[in-house]
Parts: C-alpha cells; structure tokens; sequence
C-alpha cells in the first residue's frame, strides 16, 4: 500500500526550494492575490515548481484548501464555511491566464486536477477540467493552423480570426514548451515520476513484434495490446452500434483494428450483410490468415456477395480512401486502433466518418483516452464531443461499470507482465455518435 499524502505546507515546500519559487508557492497557497499577481509578471512563473516535491503554485492553491467535508443533504460540495474556494477559485483562474499548465504532475504522480479530486473539491477540479479541455483544444487548432499556413492561406478568413489562432498558437507553442520533461542535468529542476516513459508511436508499433496469448496481445516493449478483460466493453459497443431490434437485419459493419478479433467475433455472430475489417500490423494479418483463424479466407468467401466480408490489409489512413472512392456505407463502424494518439481519432471522425456512416447510422470507438488519469479522461470526453459536433455529429455517453478487483494495481492480476496499467478508472464512457438531427 503507498504511504498517505501528506498535504501540509511543510511537507510541500521543500528545504531546497530556492527562494523565488517559494515566495511564488507561498503567496499561491496563502491565496494572496494581489501578492501573488506581482510575482507573475514574467512568462513561466506560473508554472514554477518545487524542485523536489514537484508543487506548482496551482497545487498549492488547491491543496491550501484542505479535504472538503461530506455535504450534507441539499448543501452543494465545495462550501468552504472558510470562503477559501472562493479565493483560491481566483487565484486559479489568476494563474490559469498568467499560462499556468494544467497538467504538470507533481511528485506523487498528481496534477492539480488529481489533488482537487482526491481532496472532494469539485468546483477546483472543474476549474482544472475547464483549462484543460481549452489547452488540448488549442493544440488541435494548432495541428490544423500548420497545415494551413503551409499550404495556401484562405484569402476571405477574417484577419482578426488569423490574429487570435495565432496569439492561441503562440500560446499553446507555450504550453507545449513548458509541458516537456526537465533536463536531468539541472540538479534544481523537478523531474516528473513519469519522465522516462516513452510514449509508444504508431511507426515503431508496426514494426514490433506481437506476442499472442489467451487472455492479451502485447507488443515487443510489453504494451498491452489488446487484453481480454476488455470483452465486456466490446460486447456493449456491439449493443449499442447495433441495437437488439435490428441485430437481424444484416447490418453493414466497418471495424478498424483486428487486434484479438474480439468484437469481429461478436460483430459476424450477428450474420452482417458486409462486414469490412482494417488492420495493418503484418503479425496480426497472419494471425487472421492461419487455417484455425475465424476470418480466414473461408470467411471471406462466406459473405453474402464477393467483397461483402474482407480483411483489407494496410494502415487506416489509406484504405479508407479506397472505400470512399468504392463509395462503402456502412450501419456500424467502430474504431479501435493501438499507438495512435487522439489526433488520429479525430481525423477519423472529422474526415471519414461524414462519407463512410450511413445517415442513420452509428459509430463508436475504444474510449481509452486519458483513461488512465480521471482528469485526463473527463478532458477528452468534453474535447470529442466539441470535436464531433464539428463534423455534425451528436454523442451519447453510455456509462458503464468496470470491474476493478483484477485490474486495480500495477503489474499483479490483469497487468501481470504488462508494462503500463493503461486503465484506472471503474467507469467505462461508451461513445454512441449518430448524425445530428
Ligand atoms: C486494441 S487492438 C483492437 C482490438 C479489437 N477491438 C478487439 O476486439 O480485439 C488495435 C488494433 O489496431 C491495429 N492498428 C494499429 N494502428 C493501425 C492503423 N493505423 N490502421 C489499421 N490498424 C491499426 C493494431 O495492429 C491492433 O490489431
């Protein structure tokens, strides 16, 4: 078991801490405002961080308020009998527009998001969730303002609208700057618990190689692929794509990512009129083309009409132009890709899944975005569901339990030989994405 957090002052702002970084901390977590605006006159300060104990003035803005008490029947979380949610609701949103950085973990592994939510304070941790949906909505911006500016500029856009992305740009470049891990090398600098994580990139994933067993399918590094305690949220996205009143008729079925055929499985019980797989990792594809292998080329021929069921070999990104251009619709496409990061679903569902769904039809995806990090969970889903509407489409969130007694701690039950606990949460949000009405 890890020891409790001790959230004093003591504890947080260390001996080492040099003298500017705890004045700033100080004045954060006395909710001094208009101390503290003084000292937020230079870019970065806001984001300055206790060199051992990881606090940034957010933290200790938040933690300054201590663990709220239970409310009573009809008394809204968060009533400070203190006002002391009021004054740090303002010095957050101080530190938010001096660029303070929503998500930088401090030494426990905890964003300020994280130490609101621990400590039962609800209207912080939303301050925390609002600035990191407009953080991560900026960086979207930002992929799409590069693309842009390197091609040819629209001549009609607004040049106050060309000002602000670029201001928001500017701001973001910012952010990103500030989020990179700390050199090593800087005895005085706060290295995050996570900073030798490397993240897992589409480009490496393809070329490693994949270890099947019973119950998971991992890579090379031992990142989990695909596992089988996933089952029952396959199961439920089937019902939800495929509602049990139509299960009969023959849907068209797009599904993206093979990985254990879980929810092909499930998919081809339900006897679809066409039933298209993509999946581009060369292990995976002979898995699937092994003589003991459900989607074989038996299946294939099994379908209805020739084509009608087909594993189409390759990255998403190019087959898709081919079922666009074959002019494909489908009743159920779901997307559920491994190494990908959230750009890439938005690309699908920005760009594809206007030409390839039926208007009456249903897509979902694997919601594992940030799942495993509450706070980066409950960003994602605010950001897709601005990102859908976008494309016109509406998103309903199906809430459904997830069984956490085998999957609660780091390498033991489900994680025995996995890597990274890639899921935390008891929750499970199940997109539905249908068209706009
Ligand atoms: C998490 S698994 C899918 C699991 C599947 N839903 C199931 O029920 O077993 C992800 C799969 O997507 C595949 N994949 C990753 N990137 C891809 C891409 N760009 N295009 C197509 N398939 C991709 C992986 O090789 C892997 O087989």
């Amino acid at each position: 078991m890890p020891s409790p957090i001790d959230d004093s002052l003591q504890a947080r702002i260390s001996p080492e801490c040099p003298q500017e970084t705890r004045d700033i901390l100080y004045h954060a977590w006395g909710h001094d405002r208009s101390g503290l605006k003084k000292l937020l006159n230079e870019r970065g300060k806001a984001s300055i961080q206790d060199p051992k104990t990881g606090e940034t003035p957010l933290h200790a803005a938040i933690r300054a308020c201590g663990p709220a008490d239970e409310p009573t029947e009809g008394e809204e979380e968060d009533e400070g009998e203190d006002g002391s949610v009021e004054e740090a609701t303002e010095v957050i949103r101080d530190l938010f527009l001096h660029g303070a950085i929503w998500n930088d973990v401090d030494v426990n592994n905890e964003t300020p998001g994280c130490v609101a939510h621990r400590l039962g304070r609800k209207a912080l941790y939303n301050l925390c969730v609002d600035a990191g949906v407009r953080a991560e909505l900026l960086f979207a911006l930002m992929d799409g303002y590069e693309e842009l500016s390197s091609g040819e500029e629209e001549e009609d856009e607004d040049a106050d609208e060309v000002m602000k992305e670029q201001e928001e740009e500017a701001a973001a470049a910012a952010a990103a700057e500030e989020a990179k891990p700390q050199d090593a090398e800087e005895p005085l600098k706060f290295i995050p618990p996570d900073a030798n994580e490397i993240p897992v990139t589409s480009e490496e994933y393809l070329k490693s190689k994949l270890t099947y067993d019973d119950d998971k399918l991992l890579d090379s590094d031992l990142n989990g692929v695909m596992m089988a305690w996933e089952t029952d949220i396959m199961r439920r996205s089937v019902a939800a794509l495929i509602p049990e009143a139509a299960q009969r008729q023959g849907k068209r079925v797009l599904n993206i990512g093979f990985g254990m055929g879980i929810i092909d499985g499930m998919f081809a019980d339900l006897k679809p009129s066409k039933h298209h797989i993509i999946e581009a990792h060369p292990a995976v594809l002979e898995h699937i083309a092994k003589p003991d292998s459900k989607f074989g080329s038996e299946w294939e021929k099994s379908g209805p009409e020739e084509g009608a069921y087909k594993v189409f070999a390759g990255k998403w990104q190019d087959v898709v132009l081919q079922l666009l251009e074959q002019g494909e619709l489908y009743d159920a496409i779901y997307f559920d890709t491994f190494g990908e990061d959230y750009s890439q679903l938005r690309t699908f569902f920005m760009e594809h899944v206007p030409g390839l769904l039926d208007q009456e039809g249903r897509f979902s995806f694997f919601n594992g975005l940030g799942a495993d990090r509450r706070i980066c969970y409950d960003v994602y889903t605010r950001v897709v569901e601005m990102h859908c509407a976008d494309a016109g489409l509406d998103v309903e969130w199906d809430e459904i339990d997830v069984d956490m007694e085998k999957l609660d701690e780091d390498g033991e039950g489900e994680w025995k030989g996995v890597r990274r606990r890639y899921w935390t949460l008891d929750k499970y949000r199940l997109p539905v994405c249908t068209f706009m009405g």
